[in-house]
């Protein structure tokens, strides 16, 4: 008796182990193949999480650079500091600054003008600090040259401090991008933000390589690319805004800098002959193309930057992701990563990697194929 109670239990437990390892495989063949959990581990590649109502792509800068009432009253500020003379102005400015940098929709012209009340106020020796790096202080001479005309005039026309005549036309709106983008993109405070130097590493340049800087506006990556590629390699300043390029000119003459050619496009393509670059970099641009223009303008824009890379050439695009506002120090366009990695795709490029610094912005590698 007690051997036919033995037996069926030991019929139970097998059995429990056979339903055990089937119920096992089905799991694992649903997770192999089933299409749904198949995108799903695939996610980090060509699926967006969406978890919030802000849209996953955000192009313009006229809403993220709006201006506030505490902006409107810093920049007062640091016009009176400027014009007057009034070192209380300025440390002032400095307070507000501080209290809405963390909160506020702003494009890093807060950090900049920050940084020109602090470097106002520093004395001699901190001075020369401030502009140890030369393209910093050719940055500062661009602004304060002619008793700061170009800040002056930069702050009134963002905060409509005084009327401008042309202040409702194209050429207006055209001047206070220019000076908008230049106290932006060569910010002295960038490389806090934006961890610049990591970026630059994660390329690996080499001496001897040639380099595309697509969308260079007055060279911020431009002149730190030159350095590293020496005197033997070549970087083009690619842009459709002359007036960066003729600033781009200016310090390679001023610094007697070779290896740079400033190239002036129509935005159409990016200018360059077949197999000339080893790498294009584009920062900041790429949601532009994708969310501004047509299949037409895509498909010759994206075959102009592959025809220019020799083979096995490298693609660079820096842009930013949609993060919580809290975790952001700049406050620009921005663009799911994954759908530029799923354009590229199609394109012909292959996704090699990807790094993040800073929880905003991402660096992507594509290798043409
Ligand atoms: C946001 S800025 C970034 C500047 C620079 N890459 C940086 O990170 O400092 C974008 C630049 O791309 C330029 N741009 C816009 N459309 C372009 C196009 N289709 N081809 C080349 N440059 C373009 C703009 O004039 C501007 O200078």
């Amino acid at each position: 008796m007690s051997q036919i109670i033995r037996s069926r239990k030991t019929e139970r437990t097998l059995l429990w182990v056979v339903l055990t390892i089937v119920a096992a495989i089905f799991a694992v063949f649903l997770y192999t193949f089933n299409p749904w959990t198949t995108q799903w581990r695939n996610h980090s590649s060509d699926w967006v999480q969406i978890t919030s109502k802000k849209s996953i792509i955000h192009v313009g800068s006229n809403d993220s650079f709006a201006t506030t009432q505490d902006g409107i009253m810093a920049g007062k500020l640091v016009l009176d500091f400027l014009e007057n003379k009034q070192p209380d102005s300025g440390k002032a400015a400095i307070e507000i600054y501080n209290r809405i940098i963390p909160r506020e929709n702003y494009g890093g012209e807060y950090s900049a003008l920050q940084w020109f009340c602090e470097y106002l106020l520093a004395g001699e020796k901190d001075k020369q600090k401030y502009l140890s790096d030369k393209f910093v202080a050719s940055f500062y001479d661009f602004f304060a040259e002619k008793n700061f005309a170009r800040l002056k005039e930069y702050i009134k026309r963002k905060y409509k401090l005084e009327t401008f005549a042309d202040q409702d036309t194209q050429v207006g709106e055209n001047r206070k991008a220019f000076l908008e983008d230049f106290i932006l993109f060569n910010n002295p405070r960038r490389e806090e933000w934006e961890k610049t130097s990591k970026v630059i590493n994660s390329l690996n340049l080499k001496p001897g390589q040639s380099i595309a800087d697509i969308g260079s506006g007055p060279g911020y990556y431009t002149f730190k690319f030159s350095q590293l590629v020496g005197k033997k390699g070549r970087i083009f300043a690619i842009d459709t805004v002359q007036k960066h390029l003729n600033y781009v000119n200016q310090l390679s003459q001023k610094y007697g800098i070779n290896n740079v050619k400033t190239v002036k496009t129509g935005g159409d393509t990016i200018g360059l002959d077949a197999n000339q670059v080893d790498l294009a970099f584009m920062c900041s641009l790429y949601h532009n193309i994708y969310g501004m223009s047509t299949d037409y303008d895509i498909d010759n824009f994206v075959n102009s930057i592959k025809n220019s890379l020799k083979k096995n050439g490298k693609l660079i695009v820096v842009d930013n992701g949609l993060v919580k506002d809290s975790e952001l120090p700049y406050h620009g366009p921005y663009i799911a990563k994954e759908l530029i990695i799923a354009q590229l795709k199609n394109y012909g490029f292959k996704f090699v990697k990807d790094y993040a610094f800073i929880p905003q912005r991402y660096v992507l590698v594509f290798q043409k194929i």
